[in-house]
């Protein structure tokens, strides 16, 4: 190529590596099953009350959705006792993150985030041309006073990812309260909630509705693709301000939140059963694995969501293929440059089991 057709910020972005889908590698590996334990996701699937909401809508996928997402808005409003003007549905959390960045992001403006912590905050930064400053964990937690010693007139965005992925573990209220009492108000500070749900069992847990309601540079993100059970169909919200709505609005793509899910959105909402059922499964085969962990003196991070960060000691790209072979499917730490750490989302009771089997062996 004589001249160089992209973007600059394209060479900047590290390629997400997907993993294989789990057809394949079972087809890979001659296995006739394989327990996923990768995404996050919920193992009992998706509530009879999301299924029934998408089965009335399957005629009218012919017709474009809804752009404005307005019943999903109504029923998003009751909950949070909110207006619509402050809310953003997206095609998933990453469509929202990505957003926020094209929204806030000028070339050099900065944003400050974990290290580790998700990787679309950093990616959709640097995408903008803008900087993201990736701050080391300290004892595992957000380093805040390190975030708020990088604040500077170029700051734009603060991303806390709370529970943080990969660790599992949360800021709570008093960590919370610090940072914002010591960052400057026209810093706008996105609280990621993705596993919202599972974190409120802990009550140190901050109210991040509390802050948006005293300070509108606020953005809080959650999803439907944790607890709710429908990752596949795409869709999470944003709460906020009306002035960053609107502005976030200009941004979005039209028919970008798909009927199902909108109409899976609505039934999720309409079923607080399924979601007491989910995090009360969760937190009962977390202690399973946690036991194990103690009885095997491995260490781990207490977590707050559906998913646990654990030390093997040993080189998790080994420990990683080794359970694969054997049919379990987990994210190994070398992704995060945390060479001997595996992350491993909550599965059923028999997924736990055997996950713990399997780990017992290879190890
Ligand atoms: C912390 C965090 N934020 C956001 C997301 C995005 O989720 P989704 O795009 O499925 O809504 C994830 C997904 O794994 C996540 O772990």
């Amino acid at each position: 190529m004589s001249k160089n057709l992209f973007r600059k910020e394209v060479a900047s972005i590290k390629p997400y590596i997907p993993g294989k889908s789990v057809d394949e590698l079972k087809k890979e590996l001659g296995l006739e099953d394989i327990e996923k334990l990768a995404s996050n996701e919920n193992p009992l699937g998706p509530s009879t009350k999301a299924i029934e909401e998408i089965k009335k809508e399957l005629d009218s996928i012919h017709i474009y959705p809804d752009p404005n997402c307005t019943k999903l808005k109504d029923k998003l409003c009751e909950k949070y006792n909110l207006k619509h003007e402050n809310i953003v549905v997206g095609n998933g959390g990453e469509e929202l993150l990505k957003i926020i960045a094209q929204t806030f992001i000028n070339e050099g403006d900065e944003a400050i985030m974990a290290k580790p912590t998700f990787g679309k905050y950093a990616s959709e930064v640097l995408f903008m041309g803008g900087v993201a400053h990736q701050i080391e964990l300290k004892d595992y937690k957000h380093d805040f006073d390190k975030f708020i010693q990088k604040v500077n007139d170029k700051t734009k965005l603060i991303y806390i990812c709370n529970p943080n992925n990969p660790t599992g573990n949360i800021m709570t209220k008093d960590d919370i309260d610090y940072l914002v009492k010591n960052t400057p108000k026209d810093v706008v500070l996105v609280f990621d909630e993705a596993y919202y749900e599972y974190a409120i069992k802990n009550d140190k847990y901050p109210d991040s509705l509390e802050i948006l309601r005293k300070r509108p540079n606020t953005i809080i993100l959650r999803t439907f693709s944790k607890v709710a059970g429908i990752a596949s169909l795409r869709i999470g919200y944003l709460l906020t301000s009306s002035e960053i709505t609107k502005a976030m609005n200009k941004m979005k793509m039209v028919f970008h939140v798909n009927r199902l899910a909108q109409a899976a959105g609505i039934g999720a909402l309409n079923y607080d059963d399924h979601i007491n059922k989910t995090v009360e499964l969760n937190y009962e085969c977390m202690s399973k694995m946690e036991k194990y962990f103690e009885e095997n003196d491995m260490e781990y991070i207490k977590s707050n969501s559906n998913f646990i960060f654990v030390n093997t000691g040993v080189d998790s790209k080994v420990v990683f293929e080794k359970l694969l072979k054997k049919g379990i499917l987990v994210r190994p730490g070398y992704f995060w440059e945390l060479k001997t750490w595996l992350r491993v989302s909550i599965g059923t009771k028999e997924q736990t089991e055997k996950f713990i089997d399997a780990l017992q062996k290879v190890l």
